[in-house]
């Protein structure tokens, strides 16, 4: 048992000790009907999924992988707000179980000293302009050693292990985790995104320096002047001229 100190979030939960992508499960799940806040967590996963079609590497019994079904009444447009929605309720998490003060990369990393320690994936399921289900994805590098790295993921990823020099409790991580989330997704859904902003933009790394935006039509050179009240990036080039955004991939320079 999790002991939850949710009300809504985590009420159903779904434990595996292996999965191919916890993602994968808790898409199906909404489709067959589970209700917001089911959550889908795995000891392991053998095809975790990132942004990008990217693979993520989910070690057994170190990490949180876990997939939350949040159903708000919302237009598709807005459901990468929930992405950052998230991102603060875990660097807040991080924050009262450590003494470590992580950092946001918009729109989905959470970095320590330049490194991953969390992953976001938000997944969308929308019925004409409304949204059906949101799945929101959560990769949390807890226990690993060095060593549990390969070659390829030392220089850009890391552990709360690594970082802090202690093991965590990962059932606290998560009760925390689901606990921060509940309480900044009510204050989303009564309030609207300026709030989350406010809290996003103050661990945000990327806001105010020069930035390369990596997307699929190209890269993009450019100031990083802050998000839109959408959480869309505003990017200016070396000409002034201001772009938006959507999804990329942020490289610091
Ligand atoms: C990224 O940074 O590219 C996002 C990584 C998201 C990983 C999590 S782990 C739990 C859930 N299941 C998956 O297959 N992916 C997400």
């Amino acid at each position: 048992r999790l002991g939850l100190m949710t009300k809504r979030l985590g009420q159903n939960i779904h434990y595996e000790e292996s999965v191919d992508s916890t993602q994968k499960i808790a898409l199906q799940l909404s489709l067959d009907g589970a209700p917001e806040g089911t959550v889908v967590i795995a000891e392991e996963q053998t095809r975790g999924r990132g942004r990008m079609a990217r693979a993520w590497f989910s070690p057994k019994y170190t990490g949180v992988w876990m997939s939350v079904i949040l159903r708000p009444n919302l237009l598709p447009q807005k459901a990468p707000q929930l992405t950052l929605v998230t991102a603060v309720a875990v660097v807040q998490a991080i924050e009262e179980l450590t003494s470590i003060k992580p950092e946001i990369k918009w729109p989905n990393d959470i970095l320590i000293n330049g490194k991953k320690i969390t992953g976001i994936l938000t997944e969308l399921q929308a019925e004409s302009d409304r949204i059906n289900s949101v799945i929101i994805g959560i990769g949390m590098n807890v226990n690993q050693e060095l060593e549990a790295y390969p070659e390829e993921l030392l220089t850009i990823a890391t552990s709360l292990r690594i970082e802090s020099g202690n093991r965590l409790n990962r059932a606290e991580l998560i009760r925390l985790v689901l606990a921060k989330l509940e309480h900044l997704y009510d204050l989303y859904l009564q309030e609207g995104f300026q709030p989350i902003k406010l809290l996003w933009e103050s661990y945000a790394v990327s806001i105010g320096k020069m930035i390369t935006a990596r997307m699929v039509q190209g890269d993009l050179y450019g100031k990083a002047l802050g998000i839109t009240g959408d959480g869309v990036l505003m990017l200016e080039d070396e000409a002034g001229k201001v772009h938006f955004v959507y999804s990329a991939d942020i490289e610091l320079q």
